[in-house]
């Protein structure tokens, strides 16, 4: 059978932004017989906890260190990892996709198109593709990112292509797929006409790609990192910037991906700015994958009521996770820096709504009209319902919508076409899709 995968954008987990290879130790800060095993089913139940799971947060996918690789040759779990000379503990991965699965989840795990990934640590693909893809499908594993390290132009393609290959014929006539979740090609290769080219044969591979640098890793401020313009750190403006250029690529199981969300207990982003890289990811329809301490917000949950809220926000994961799989595009930016004045990014939704993210860059607070011609809708003299998707009301609105958005916050909406119905927009949606 061939089920599609992967047709949403990606909800769950994954610990590199805010934990990197170091996440070994427990909630009270001990190590002792605590391994990344322990570290990842402990952040699975605390998803579960929380109610994350039951918002659609489900993948959980552990970054790079987690592996080695065998004198046999085969992809075992790591005995210590990080590089670190912490107590070994030798991962089993048998039993591990089956108990995340008992939780409601899926099981991610990451490798490298090289021999050795970006951290050093020998486990990459190159020369073990069908073995490698075999064990995963053994192990029951939903999903497989690849990254770049360890490879050149020359022979990217080759492996990803072949790895794209060995994942579908290892999951043939199994329930479970494994979906490829690919790293950085796209992202790495800086210019934007390299850039398109590479997104050519990406795109047929798998289901997600990063277009955009390494989200700002903790504990720096990420909202507009100073290092971002190097090709391998962006802040939360660097990436939105770069991905929703991207957006035409967006499509029913294709996304775009615009790297972790920092919402949780990073302390990178202030509360607005956790708020708009909700609205921006979700209106680009970037996969929702989270990178904080979950254990610590099942723990103190009192604390981080709204970081949780912000994560399950349903009608904001409604727009992200719609069933026409447009990708938001950049409907206006008054100015081409992180610091100053409004963008309004618009996603077409299934059913001729239209969803709107209207960002403000500025650091303090402004009163905005949002023109509705903006959203690409045609007939501007009738009556639409919009709906405000951070307080949940609806109003009855014309020609534009005024708000007041705080600095570095933002003003979320849909908008229905209301009694102007569908067709008496047709050249609006056009216009909107040029
Ligand atoms: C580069 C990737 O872009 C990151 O997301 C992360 O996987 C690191 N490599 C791990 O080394």
């Amino acid at each position: 059978t061939d089920t599609p995968i992967g047709q949403k954008p990606m909800m769950g987990f994954n610990n590199w932004a805010r934990f990197t290879c170091a996440a070994q130790a427990r909630l009270d800060g001990t190590r002792a017989g605590y391994s990344f095993q322990h570290f990842m089913e402990d952040q699975a139940k605390a998803m579960k906890a929380t109610g994350l799971v039951a918002a659609g947060y489900k993948n959980l996918t552990v970054d790079d260190c987690w592996m080695q690789r065998t004198s046999a040759g085969y992809l075992h779990g790591a005995a210590h990892w990080g590089g670190s000379s912490q107590p070994g503990f030798d991962w089993e991965l048998t039993g591990y996709a089956d108990r995340l699965h008992a939780l409601g989840m899926e099981a991610g795990l990451y490798s490298t198109s090289g021999e050795k990934t970006c951290q050093g640590v020998p486990g990459g693909v190159k020369g073990h593709e069908d073995n490698d893809a075999r064990s995963l499908a053994y192990w029951g594993i939903d999903s497989l990112k690849l990254d770049n390290c360890g490879t050149t132009w020359s022979d990217r393609q080759q492996i990803f292509t072949t790895m794209a290959k060995a994942l579908k014929t290892a999951s043939t006539g199994k329930d479970r797929k494994i979906l490829f979740n690919e790293s950085a090609p796209a992202a790495a290769s800086g210019a934007e006409s390299v850039k398109y080219k590479t997104m050519d044969w990406v795109r047929g591979l798998g289901q997600m790609w990063r277009v955009s640098p390494d989200i700002t890793v903790w504990p720096k401020a990420a909202w507009n990192d100073p290092s971002a313009g190097s090709a391998y750190q962006g802040g939360v403006y660097q990436n939105f910037t770069d991905t929703v250029a991207l957006a035409r690529y967006n499509g029913v199981g294709n996304h775009n991906d615009a790297d972790m969300l920092l919402i949780g207990d990073n302390k990178q982003l202030t509360l607005p700015e956790q708020r708009s890289q909700f609205a921006l990811w979700s209106v680009m329809g970037s996969p929702l994958m989270i990178s904080t301490d979950v254990r610590k917000m099942a723990a103190h949950p009192k604390d981080y009521q709204e970081q949780l809220a912000i994560l399950k926000n349903k009608d904001i994961i409604a727009v992200d996770q719609d069933p026409l799989g447009a990708g938001g595009y950049l409907a206006s930016r008054d100015n081409a820096s992180a610091t100053a004045g409004i963008d309004v990014v618009v996603k077409p939704l299934a059913g001729g709504s239209r969803a709107v993210t209207v960002l403000n860059k500025n650091s303090s607070s402004v009163q905005y009209k949002l023109d509705l011609a903006r959203l690409g809708f045609g007939n501007l003299s009738c009556t639409r319902i919009a709906r405000n998707l951070w307080t949940h009301q609806g109003s009855r609105v014309t020609d534009s919508i005024s708000t007041t958005i705080g600095g570095h916050d933002n003003a979320m909406f849909t908008v229905a076409p209301g009694s102007c119905g569908g067709a008496a927009d047709a050249v609006g949606q056009i216009q909107a899709a040029q």
